[in-house]
């Protein structure tokens, strides 16, 4: 059975004092669950501090984005070595913000994922069709691409331990929230993909998540599909109370 695994995506949002806040308050009540795992995915700057007072919970703290070179002349980036020697264990990449406007293409999404393997770090890795290919019946060719050449090299060890998250780019930050059987339907043929590049054994394992306007009153009928195994949340994981709620539901 595959862990349910919520994970928060605070993008360019609070100051330190309110991401210490939230840290004491989350792992002050974090449910003890091993079959529900907890990720909040910070900005650069409170990620030492967040590492710190997760220390001792389940709460696991990762990035939102990181080079794949490991140090170098790349002004204003951070590495893969940096992010484990804070402590960092998750790195949110190839979010679709990013794709769009920090030109990461399939291509750098695949460089990124292997620096993250390679330096101990469990990547996040953001699939998702615009709402034009969705009406253009490509959805399902948009994910294979995408899914196909971000993990394209790796072991198949390496594909069991990738988080993928599919968040269709139009119910990002919308309001809009897929619903859960066509949310189901991408993750499952994700799910496929996986298989078709590697073996059933390492599909069944890997851990699929959904984003796009996650919230407490939804998160039940996500999880409940056969291929949602998690939730990659933005808006909704900002606050204590609704975060611990939507971890609540995994458990
Ligand atoms: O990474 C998170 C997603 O972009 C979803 O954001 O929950 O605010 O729609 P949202």
């Amino acid at each position: 059975m595959r862990n349910k695994v919520i994970a928060g995506n605070w993008k360019m949002n609070k100051v330190l004092s309110e991401a210490d806040q939230f840290a004491d308050s989350v792992t002050a009540s974090l449910p003890n669950d091993d079959n529900a795992e907890a990720i909040v995915c910070a900005p650069f700057p409170f990620l030492p501090s967040l590492v710190e007072k997760a220390k001792g919970s389940d709460l696991k703290i990762g990035a939102q984005n990181m080079h794949f070179e490991e140090s170098g002349a790349f002004t204003g980036e951070v590495s893969p070595v940096m992010l484990k020697d804070l402590g960092v264990t998750h790195v949110v990449i190839g979010h679709s913000e990013r794709r769009e406007h920090f030109a990461e293409t399939d291509e750098t999404v695949n460089q990124k994922v292997h620096a993250a393997f390679n330096h101990d770090l469990t990547p996040i890795v953001c699939v998702g069709e615009t709402l034009e290919q969705r009406e253009a019946n490509e959805t399902m060719n948009h994910i294979e691409n995408q899914v196909q050449k971000g993990l394209q090299g790796l072991s198949d060890e390496q594909v069991s331990s990738t988080i993928i998250a599919y968040e269709p780019i139009w119910a990002i930050g919308t309001g809009r929230t897929a619903s859960s059987e066509e949310a189901n339907e991408v993750c499952t043929q994700i799910r496929n993909i996986v298989q078709d590049i590697t073996s059933e054994n390492v599909a069944e394992k890997v851990v699929i998540q959904y984003g796009g306007s996650v919230k407490p009153a939804n998160i039940d009928e996500l999880l409940s599909q056969s291929d949602i195994d998690g939730a990659l949340v933005g808006g909704a994981s900002l606050e204590p109370a609704s975060f611990l709620q939507l971890v609540e539901a995994g458990t």
